[in-house]
């Protein structure tokens, strides 16, 4: 396929999808991301089909493309109450689940498989951020809205056993599979309610880093 061929083909596939995503229901696949796994299948076949040129363009047009993406998909938990709350930081090779209850807004940071959160958290699941801590979030680092940092580790043991997503079930692939996506957000509310915290959990949200 002549280069200018394939963005035109992705263009349309990615005008066609956002406008089939717009009634959709959240379970519905994007025909975007039908077409993009089948491309993928078809990979082995396609090598060799673009000169050097072509795919290195392609490449930095997909890094770029990941960049803005990745850039909206941190946007996942803005404009929740408490309004006064600073956004807390997503860390990377992890994610951050919120919701807010009763005005107050806690955030749970977790590391996907292989890593670790840096400070001993195994009692600490959530963070919280209320007018009851001035607005602030409690966090194990001074000052800031960085609550965890996952660090790559061989065994994971400083956090409470639900703060990591399983080996085969990254934060991405949790987020992007609507009916794990579903369970995360339901389990998240029990954990909350098991804790003590009671009330109507609002604005649940998973952001991957
Ligand atoms: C990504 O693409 C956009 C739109 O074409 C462009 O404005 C931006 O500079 C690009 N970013 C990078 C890092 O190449
Ligand atoms: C929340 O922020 C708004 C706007 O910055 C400010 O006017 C208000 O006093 C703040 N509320 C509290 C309780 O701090
Ligand atoms: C979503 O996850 C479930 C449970 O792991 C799995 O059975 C299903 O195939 C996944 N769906 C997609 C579209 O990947």
């Amino acid at each position: 396929m002549a280069l200018q061929g394939t963005f035109v083909w992705l263009c349309s596939l990615a005008v066609l999808s956002f406008s089939v995503a717009q009634d959709d229901t959240c379970c519905s696949r994007p025909k975007l991301v039908e077409d993009l796994s089948a491309f993928l299948e078809l990979e082995g076949e396609c090598n060799g089909a673009w000169s050097a040129e072509q795919t290195a363009t392609i490449l930095k047009s997909l890094r770029n493309l990941t960049d803005v993406l990745q850039k909206q998909q941190l946007k996942g938990c803005q404009h929740a109450e408490p309004k006064n709350c600073t956004e807390a930081k997503v860390p990377e090779n992890g994610g951050l689940a919120c919701v807010t209850v009763a005005n107050k807004r806690y955030c749970k940071p977790m590391c996907n498989h292989g890593y670790d959160f840096d400070f001993i958290r195994r009692s600490r699941v959530f963070d919280e951020c209320s007018e009851q801590t001035g607005y602030k979030w409690q966090t194990q680092y001074i000052g800031g809205n960085r609550l965890a940092v996952c660090n790559e580790a061989r065994i994971q043991v400083s956090g409470a056993k639900t703060a990591y997503f399983p080996e085969d079930q990254s934060c991405i692939t949790t987020k992007s599979n609507c009916t794990l996506h579903r369970s995360f957000v339901e389990n998240l509310k029990t954990e909350l309610k098991n804790l003590g915290i009671e009330g109507e959990p609002q604005n649940p949200c998973l952001v991957c880093g």
